[in-house]
């Protein structure tokens, strides 16, 4: 008996041990796409971002329960940096639509270092086949290719009417925030845009915003981009805001 009961003590021992070794194995095991995918899922992530991907078009009347931004393709849209910072400190990209977040909901959630690490390795899985790998040169675009983009920008198409990027829209004056406030903040676009998405994005849009207002320019013969014109624009948005030759990669 006395031995039965020793036994059961050395059981319970082992039980204590071994969960106070689980707890310290924890992080370790939370490290990794693994566990970020477990945290996606625990911590109400997918209450609000489709993983799955293409979305579909969804009928007029549904697109209003789209939460946020869907993250089916997160692995070829940011640069790894960018993300894990931007899980620890959430700030606002999308001023008007989702603006529910700042104003008055409350803001997005955010995760410890450990966390945003997992998380933002197993977004890095999350690969899109159709953005092409290394098709558009990282780094800042030669003059004539920034010239030529910035034009198609602010003149061929009105994108900063609804994009806000900080540009120098005169050689003399220094460089300041201008745009509208329909689609998402271009301002960092250089941090966290990978260029090569930013060329697929346009080329294809539908493909990626089927329910968003990012207009298509691609089926009109008039506002038809040219694939030099393609390549410039993508260069060129996935420059904005990175300090020359660093991008946060
Ligand atoms: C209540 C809904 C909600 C929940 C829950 C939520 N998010 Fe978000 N998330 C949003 C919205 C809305 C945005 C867009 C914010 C903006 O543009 O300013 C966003 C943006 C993001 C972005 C940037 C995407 C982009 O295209 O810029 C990432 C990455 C992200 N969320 C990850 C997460 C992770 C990881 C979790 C779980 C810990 C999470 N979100 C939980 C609503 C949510
Ligand atoms: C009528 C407003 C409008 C115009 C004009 C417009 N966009 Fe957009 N754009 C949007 C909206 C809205 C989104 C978000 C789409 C979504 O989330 O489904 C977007 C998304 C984007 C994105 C992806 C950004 C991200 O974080 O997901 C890029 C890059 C982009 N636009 C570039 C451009 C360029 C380049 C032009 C000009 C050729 C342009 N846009 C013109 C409204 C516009």
């Amino acid at each position: 008996m006395a031995r039965h009961r020793s036994r059961l003590v050395l059981a319970a021992l082992a039980c204590v041990l071994g969960a106070g070794l689980g707890a310290r194995l924890a992080p370790a095991q939370e490290a990794g796409p693994g566990g970020g995918e477990r945290l996606f899922s625990e911590r109400g992530c997918a209450a609000c971002h489709a993983i799955l991907g293409p979305v579909p078009l969804l009928p007029v009347t549904e697109r209003g329960a789209e939460r946020g931004p869907a993250l089916w393709d997160a692995g070829s849209k940011f640069r790894p940096a960018w993300l894990k910072a931007w899980l620890e400190r959430p700030t606002p990209i999308r001023q008007v639509r989702y603006g529910t977040l700042e104003k008055g909901m409350n803001a997005h959630p955010a995760l410890r270092a450990e966390e945003a690490a997992a998380i933002a390795a197993y977004f890095l899985t999350l690969r899109d086949p159709g953005v092409p790998a290394g098709l558009i040169p990282s780094g800042p675009p030669p003059k004539p290719v920034e010239r030529r983009a910035l034009i198609l920008f602010l003149k061929k198409q009105p994108c900063y009417a609804c994009h806000q990027v900080r540009i120098r829209k005169d050689q003399n004056v220094t460089p300041r925030v201008v745009g509208g406030f329909t689609g998402p903040s271009l301002v960092e676009a250089g941090r966290r845009l990978n260029a090569d998405w930013v060329y697929a994005f346009l080329k294809d849009t539908p493909r990626y915003s089927p329910n968003g207002r990012m207009p298509f320019f691609g089926d009109r013969p008039e506002t038809r981009f040219s694939e030099q014109d393609y390549r410039d624009l993508a260069a060129f948005v996935a420059s904005l805001g990175a300090p020359d030759g660093k991008r946060g990669n």
